[in-house]
């Protein structure tokens, strides 16, 4: 777990309008990463932590690219208790404002690539729901499929959850060998988002 408070930024982005700024200006930095200006919107949220509470059936749920928390508010609120929720960001001063909002979640600090090594031994292979909340649209392909890879190492067969701006499929399917489907879209959204559900594609 992060140590709570350790970045200035932390005591200031408690309100939703410095969460935002906070966004913003993470996504002025580096926009390729942030892949959104503002944080998602608790219609999506909802409609993200419905499906993950059903995909993982009691298990453990990880949230990949957890930003300022609204993924992370909205699982909890859906009823996912923080102890069966471990969230990944790769940025320090956002890991630092989910460890000071989110008492009892387990707040990763680091690079969701490594998620083996973030998530240790015990809890590799026994992950029950993923949340993808990393902009792969914006990637070359053969690094989705590096991420893909841990992911399904951390949550075997379970696939993941992943919320996108995009009309279409963000992600090819058949090049990555995952059957995927959209659960759910909502306007009402900054810009309106879909949520996607893939899975490695049955064999035969
Ligand atoms: C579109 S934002 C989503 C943030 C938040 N979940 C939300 O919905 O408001 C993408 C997030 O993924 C994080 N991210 C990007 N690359 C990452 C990586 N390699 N490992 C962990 N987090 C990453 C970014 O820092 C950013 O917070």
């Amino acid at each position: 777990m992060v140590p709570a408070g350790t970045h200035a930024e932390t005591r200031s982005a408690s309100t939703p309008a410095s969460r935002t700024l906070l966004f913003l200006r993470r996504w002025v930095a580096n926009p390729l990463e942030m892949g959104s200006i503002v944080p998602s919107s608790p219609a999506l949220g909802r409609r993200v932590a419905a499906a993950a509470k059903r995909i993982a059936a009691g298990a453990p749920v990880v949230e990949l690219g957890a930003g300022t928390g609204a993924i992370t508010r909205a699982l909890l609120e859906g009823g996912i208790a923080p102890a069966r929720l471990t969230v990944v960001e790769i940025v320090p001063e956002m890991a630092d404002v989910l460890a000071a909002a989110y008492q009892g979640v387990n707040v990763v600090c680091g690079d969701a690539w490594s998620l083996r090594t973030l998530l240790g031994p015990e809890a590799t292979g026994r992950v029950g729901a993923v949340v993808c909340g990393i902009p792969l649209v914006l990637l070359p392909r053969p690094r989705q499929a590096a991420l893909i890879e841990a992911i399904e190492d951390a949550a075997p067969g379970r696939g993941f959850l992943h919320y996108s701006y995009c009309i279409t499929s963000p992600l090819p399917r058949a090049a990555h060998g995952l059957e995927g489907r959209r659960l759910a879209w909502t306007p009402l959204n900054l810009p309106p988002a879909s949520v996607w559900h893939y899975r490695p594609r049955a064999a035969g």
